[in-house]
């Protein structure tokens, strides 16, 4: 059997606080002499980071769901076959704040294009691969909203073209991560977005330890 390391993803609404979490795991990880890959998508590589830009831009209103879940995969092919599929042959811990799952529910749920459509671009994309765990950083739509626009007036300038949307799209959203976890309990694991932030760096931390 070839080498592989453990893949780790975040998940979580919109200033779920998930980008700090991973740091301090990543952080911690390394302390104890692990290679650590952090990657966030979408982006990762520069083709990816390009299709990011695309992506995220807010005078980008008209691209189609269509367009957009494509870029989303497009972005992720890169990602998987440039950094992510590498550093697992090495060996190494993976962490990406989002992956598939966040297609899933944002692009399948939210934009209704359906499971079915993920599904069939997870396999050209993604090939089979699959996180190890997934740590769900759990708020909900409101809090993710109203973090998300706080974030927003400090930085007017931020890519905001998720954050624009409705509060029903968000509300759709929180159901399909809350369906995830319970379809997938082993692999998927809910932590309570709302405690402090050093309760939650705890809680990530004994599930994760019982992987690395
Ligand atoms: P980002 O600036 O990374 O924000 P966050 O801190 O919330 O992760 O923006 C990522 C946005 O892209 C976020 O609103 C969710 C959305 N997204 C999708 O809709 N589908 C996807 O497959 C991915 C990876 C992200």
């Amino acid at each position: 059997m070839k080498p592989r390391g453990i893949f780790i993803t975040f998940e979580g609404m919109d200033g779920s606080g998930k980008t700090t979490q991973m740091h301090r795991l990543a952080e911690r990880l390394r302390s104890m002499g692990r290679t650590i890959l952090e990657t966030a998508e979408p982006g990762g590589p520069p083709i990816a980071q390009k299709i990011r830009r695309i992506l995220l831009d807010s005078a980008n209103q008209e691209l189609s769901p269509a367009t957009e879940i494509l870029l989303y995969f497009a972005s992720r092919a890169q990602n998987v076959d440039q950094w992510i599929g590498p550093a697992l042959a090495r060996g190494e811990i993976v962490l990406s704040d989002r992956f598939t799952d966040s297609s899933l529910v944002y692009q399948g749920v939210g934009r209704g294009l359906g499971i079915d459509a993920v599904g069939e671009l997870e396999r050209i994309a993604c090939r089979g691969l699959k996180p190890d765990l997934t740590i769900l950083v759990d708020v909900d739509a409101e809090a993710s909203l109203a973090r998300a626009w706080a974030r927003n007036e400090a930085q007017p300038h931020c890519e905001t073209r998720m954050d624009d949307q409705a509060i029903e799209f968000h509300r759709k959203v929180y159901q399909a991560y809350h369906a995830l976890a319970a379809a997938e309990p082993e692999r998927v694991k809910l932590v309570n977005g709302r405690a402090a932030m050093d309760a939650i760096e705890r809680e990530v931390w004994s599930i994760v330890s019982a992987h690395v």
